[in-house]
């Protein structure tokens, strides 16, 4: 671990020796940063590194918003971060705003005396602030901020100065993980906008993608699914059905049941989607699409795979899906009410749905939490 490194500088050292030792851990912070576009990845490292290496108590990274001109939180750690994770600062205003609009860092060791400090939140005591512009191409794009340096009083020029070299470090790749999540944003909309397309042809299914993709992030967060596994399956189950583009609007809006060479031809829509899907998704999304209508006995389509053979992510499309499917009426039957959409779901494990997805399912019922609301959460965990 870099930072340990740096902690263990001896006492001994010369000035110039730390100086070494400084840039050795800016050099192998940077090399580590450059490696990843994952923006929580880069911030959470960044935190990380600007406390040990100046041991602070708290830090903060801040985003300049350049629609309001404000700045606010992107991450903070240590104490008294939930108090503060909602202020948003105006340029020009703060010493993190005027930090932001001058580009020049600031130390101050007596906030309490100076004007520009607006007052600590409950329970919190701020005796000093380092605060560093971040800066790409000549442009602030946010401030790094420590507060409270930890084992003694004060920050020191010299604190101030590696900050100064560390933000030099991490505003480029910091920029580059911003605007590739700017990039992902709009091409989620994107699919989403095509999706709902899809989805708005069927009059008597409006909002099925929707739902698909909030109970398919409920069952994915409870089976512990990491990040970027969930951002997999988000894109998977709102492509799911992305293939009844291909199935005549005759048999896709008919008002009654299909017969069976319509059900043949609706049964293709995996297919087609997988098709579709091929060109902008990698292979876990693509059998998301492909696969959601198997069962894990075998007996589903289009590939009659079996529970072994079945993605994670298809099996659990087929859950959400299924249950939509119950709960949701169409002009010739009712929906069924939750609880008996709910033992139906129980029932089908091992044979129609994957019995560890219905676990996760059944605990999610039984504890209310399988509710379209509350995978707003998950959402958020995984696009915030
Ligand atoms: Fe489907």
């Amino acid at each position: 671990m870099i930072a340990e490194r740096r902690t263990t500088v001896p006492e001994s050292f010369t000035d110039s020796e730390r100086r070494l030792a400084d840039y050795e851990v800016l050099l192998e912070i940077g090399v580590k940063l450059s490696r990843t576009l994952d923006l929580p990845t880069v911030l959470e490292t960044a935190l990380e590194t600007a406390e040990q290496v100046c041991r602070a108590e708290t830090s903060s990274i801040w985003e300049l918003d350049e629609e309001t001109d404000e700045l606010f939180f992107r991450v903070v750690r240590g104490q008294a971060a939930g108090e503060i994770r909602h202020l948003r600062v105006p340029m020009g205003h703060g010493i993190v705003g005027i930090v932001a609009e001058s580009g020049v860092a600031e130390l101050v060791n007596e906030p309490a005396a100076d004007p520009r400090w607006h007052g600590d939140p409950p329970g919190f005591r701020t005796r000093a602030i380092l605060t560093v512009p971040l800066r790409v191409r000549g442009a602030v794009i946010g401030v790094l901020q420590l507060l409270n340096p930890v084992g003694r009083g004060l920050f020191t020029e010299d604190d101030l100065q590696r900050m100064t070299l560390f933000a030099g470090v991490l505003a480029p790749p910091l920029q580059n993980a911003r605007l590739y999540e700017a990039q992902e944003r709009q091409f989620l909309k994107m699919v989403t906008a095509l999706a709902e397309t899809i989805d708005k042809k069927d009059p008597y299914t409006g909002g099925h993608v929707r739902r698909v993709v909030s109970y398919s992030m409920l069952l994915g967060a409870e089976l512990g699914l990491g990040r970027g596994q969930l951002k997999e399956l988000w894109l998977a189950a709102t492509l799911h059905d992305i293939g009844k583009i291909g199935v005549p609007d005759r048999i896709l809006c008919k008002p009654s049941p299909l017969d069976a060479d319509e059900a043949e031809l609706m049964k293709r829509h995996p297919v087609f989607g997988a098709e579709i899907v091929a060109h902008l998704a990698n292979p876990s999304v693509l059998v998301g699409v492909r696969n959601h209508h198997e069962r894990v006995d075998g007996r589903g389509y289009p590939d009659g795979l079996r529970e072994d053979e079945l993605p994670l992510v298809a099996r659990i499309i087929a859950v959400a899906d299924t249950y939509d499917a119950m709960t949701t009426s169409r002009p010739y039957r009712a929906g069924l009410p939750p609880a008996e959409a709910a033992e139906e779901i129980f029932r089908s494990a091992g044979t129609q749905l994957c019995p560890t997805v219905v676990g996760a399912f059944r605990v999610l019922f039984a504890d209310g939490r399988f509710e379209l609301a509350k995978s707003e959460e998950v959402l958020r965990s995984i696009y915030d």
